[in-house]
């Protein structure tokens, strides 16, 4: 029999390559970057499948491209701002992410930047690797506590509620937003339901768990800093756009927050060249889910949700009932 056709956009993890290879004619973009469109478009056409990647535009163009054949375009992501949802939906394709598996990974980031940015943590290491420790002082590199401290979480999703939870053994207190009150999530933080004023007023760590969309875009803008503490830390593993990135230079420069810790930029992979120059922001390159065990898990999610479409079924994660 005829093996179904899938296209993978770009390389990944070859536990998902192995399984899909078992039931499909599988072919990879070989290349460790996104395919340009023209490949894209001519790639996806006749296939019955796609695994695609945040990287990739996937829209109507796409879609039409690839063929009425095509049922599904399992993105290898939890978010899925890179996909348009409508076009999908109108034509009858799934689109599925990959919860769950990557809340770990992300969340440990999330407070792998607090830490970093709380404890000067970058600054100190660059500081000791040139050679400039001459001995111990009582004012050098002066962070800041994290123990008992208020963390305010934008967010009331799966990796919100993961950092949350072990927030708990810092003794912090817990206050979040989002559309509405979660249950789950506040009896597994002991979290407080916050209006977004209060939020920002009260934490010293704000970190970011929202999806990017119309409502969300520059959530955090100039007048949101300017009601955050001096001393507040503002945590980003969500999307850059979040941010208004130019807002928030000024505010790190004015010292009107104490600093940021950013996995995710405005206009990825653009770096605004201002944040690199500032010491009191800790920058990493959208490596929230990257671990070894969360990329092979977020591969082989994206593979099954993938081999449930060609076999009939809805697949687990599907977005677009
Ligand atoms: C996601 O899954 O949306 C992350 O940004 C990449 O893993």
């Amino acid at each position: 029999m005829k093996k179904p056709k899938v296209l993978i956009t770009r390389k990944i993890p070859e536990p998902a390559v192995l399984l899909l290879k078992e039931y499909c004619e599988v072919e990879m973009n070989p290349n460790d970057k996104a395919m340009p469109r023209n490949e894209l478009l001519s790639g996806v056409k006749g296939k019955d499948a796609v695994l695609c990647l945040l990287t990739d535009k996937i829209d109507d163009e796409v879609f039409k491209a690839a063929g009425k054949q095509c049922k599904i375009f399992a993105n290898y992501a939890v978010g899925y701002n890179n996909v348009d949802m409508e076009a999908a939906t109108k034509r009858g394709i799934f689109i599925t992410n990959t919860p769950g598996v990557l809340d770990d990974a992300t969340a440990d980031l999330a407070w792998a930047l607090l830490f970093s940015v709380s404890r000067r943590i970058v600054e100190a290491d660059q500081f000791t690797r040139e050679g400039k420790f001459k001995g111990w002082k009582s004012n050098l590199y002066l962070g800041r506590d994290v123990t008992g401290k208020t963390l305010g979480i934008i967010g009331g999703g799966r990796i919100g509620r993961n950092l949350g939870k072990k927030a708990k053994a810092f003794d912090m207190k817990i206050i979040y937003i989002a559309n509405s009150r979660k249950v789950a999530f506040e009896e597994e933080t002991k979290a407080r339901f916050v209006d977004k004023d209060t939020l920002l007023r009260e934490a010293d760590f704000i970190s970011i768990h929202v999806p990017l969309l119309p409502s969300t875009k520059h959530y955090i803008s100039e007048p949101e800093f300017n009601l955050m503490k001096e001393t507040a830390i503002l945590i980003n593993t969500s999307r850059g756009p979040v941010i208004d990135e130019k807002a928030l230079v000024k505010a790190l420069k004015a010292k009107k927050i104490w600093g940021a810790g950013l996995d995710v930029f405005e206009n990825e992979p653009y770096l605004e060249p201002e944040l690199e120059k500032l010491s009191n922001v800790v920058i990493v390159p959208h490596i929230g889910s990257a671990t070894i065990e969360t990329r092979n898990n977020m591969g082989l999610m994206a593979a099954r949700n993938i081999i449930q479409a060609l076999n009939g079924e809805i697949p687990a994660n599907t977005l677009n009932r």
